[in-house]
């Protein structure tokens, strides 16, 4: 009977001690990364063509999440514009940290950032050894020719080696309490498209969404998504917007309730290199040890002249601005450069 007992409790000790195990140690994506190919070259590498209108029918807005966890090493990408829009960044970082960098004060913050650091450490030690090289302590860019510490403990000066050596922005995310929403802890936004990054910091999903249309019918999707992500797991959603401007950093692509907008004709745009289709690569992972949510933002501006031309894709990008329900057409400010854009696509 003792033995029996005896047996029955290192049987429910096992079950317990290897589950809370089994939870620790849960792995990051970076652990299954491979190497680009030996002949990959950054130079020549094309901009991702994102063209998430193209088969909608339906343009409201969406969830649209995709599950790539099968390919971690699609995280974070260097392309041909690596060295043109990591000195883009370099300037925000010189002339307008305040807007661009922020990181809670506290501890988990602190800790949930340091832990993301060395997860891209990692993913770019490995998946790029050809411009990263690890020597005593030190991380060699070899694109850029400069060097970092990967034991730098200093939350600000994290923030700015992230952002000098990807070119994708970020958001940490916590929860303050199990039944509270996740809360925006550190950040870094090189590229904001059309929002003053400072409003949404230590702020609800909900509340930074407030602007976004429809956002009451995504939110228990959203909160419900946000909950389940595993750490081994990589999402990925698009978005699409037009700018009639060149710049990646910008706080007015957005249209705000009660903006009166200015109608703009066909001559008033450069359709070569003044109007773009302005595209967001999201992706989302989490952090194994604090438990954080990232979200990974990846800009891409695509000419309209090169989705006309080159592309010939000028039918579809007219067929989604007309079918955009009126809120989301107010909100990406359709009425200054819709009419302006139809006519030359139409041409
Ligand atoms: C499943 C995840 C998410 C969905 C479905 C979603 C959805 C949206 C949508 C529909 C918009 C309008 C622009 C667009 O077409 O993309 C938007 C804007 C935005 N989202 Fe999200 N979002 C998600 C996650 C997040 C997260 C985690 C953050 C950061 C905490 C975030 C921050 C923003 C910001 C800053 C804007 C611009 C708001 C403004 O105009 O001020 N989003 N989002």
């Amino acid at each position: 009977m003792y033995i029996l007992l005896i047996g029955l409790v290192a049987i429910v000790l096992f079950i317990y001690y290897r589950f809370k195990y089994s939870k620790k140690i849960q792995v990051s994506i970076t652990s299954k990364v491979s190497p680009v190919d030996s002949n990959f070259n950054w130079k020549s590498q094309q901009p991702l063509k994102i063209r998430p209108f193209i088969g909608k029918t339906n343009f409201n807005p969406s969830i649209g999440l995709k599950n790539i966890t099968s390919t971690p090493e699609d995280w974070l990408l260097i392309e041909n514009t690596y060295l043109k829009n990591i000195k883009v960044r370099k300037s925000s970082i010189e002339n307008n940290q305040s807007k661009v960098l922020y990181i809670h004060e506290d501890i988990k913050a602190k800790l949930a950032l340091a832990e993301f650091f060395q997860i891209v450490c990692q993913f770019l030690l490995s998946r790029y050894p050809k411009y990263f090289k690890l020597k005593n302590g030190i991380i060699h860019n070899l694109i850029t020719n400069e060097s970092f510490s990967i034991n730098e403990s200093n939350s600000i000066e994290i923030l700015k080696i992230l952002g000098s050596n990807i070119e994708e922005d970020f958001l940490i995310m916590f929860k303050e309490d199990e039944d509270s929403e996740y809360r925006v802890k550190s950040s870094f936004t090189g590229f904001p498209a059309g929002f003053d990054p400072s409003i949404n910091y230590n702020k609800t999903i909900s509340y930074i969404h407030k602007p976004v249309p429809q956002y009451n019918k995504l939110k228990f999707s959203m909160n419900k998504f946000f909950n389940n992500i595993k750490s081994q797991n990589l999402w990925v959603r698009f978005n699409w917007s037009i700018q009639t401007h060149s710049n990646l950093f910008t706080f007015n692509n957005h249209g705000r309730p009660g903006e009166t907008m200015k109608k703009l004709n066909r001559k008033d745009i450069d359709f070569a290199n003044g109007c773009f289709l302005r595209n967001e690569r999201q992706c989302f992972i989490r952090l194994p040890k604090s438990n954080a949510l990232v979200m990974t933002i990846r800009t891409y501006l695509t000419s309209m002249e090169n989705i006309k031309n080159e592309e010939k894709i000028g039918n579809e990008l007219i067929f989604a601005i007309d079918n955009l329900p009126d809120d989301l057409a107010y909100y990406k400010k359709r009425h200054e450069w819709g009419d302006a854009l139809k006519e030359y696509l139409n041409d």
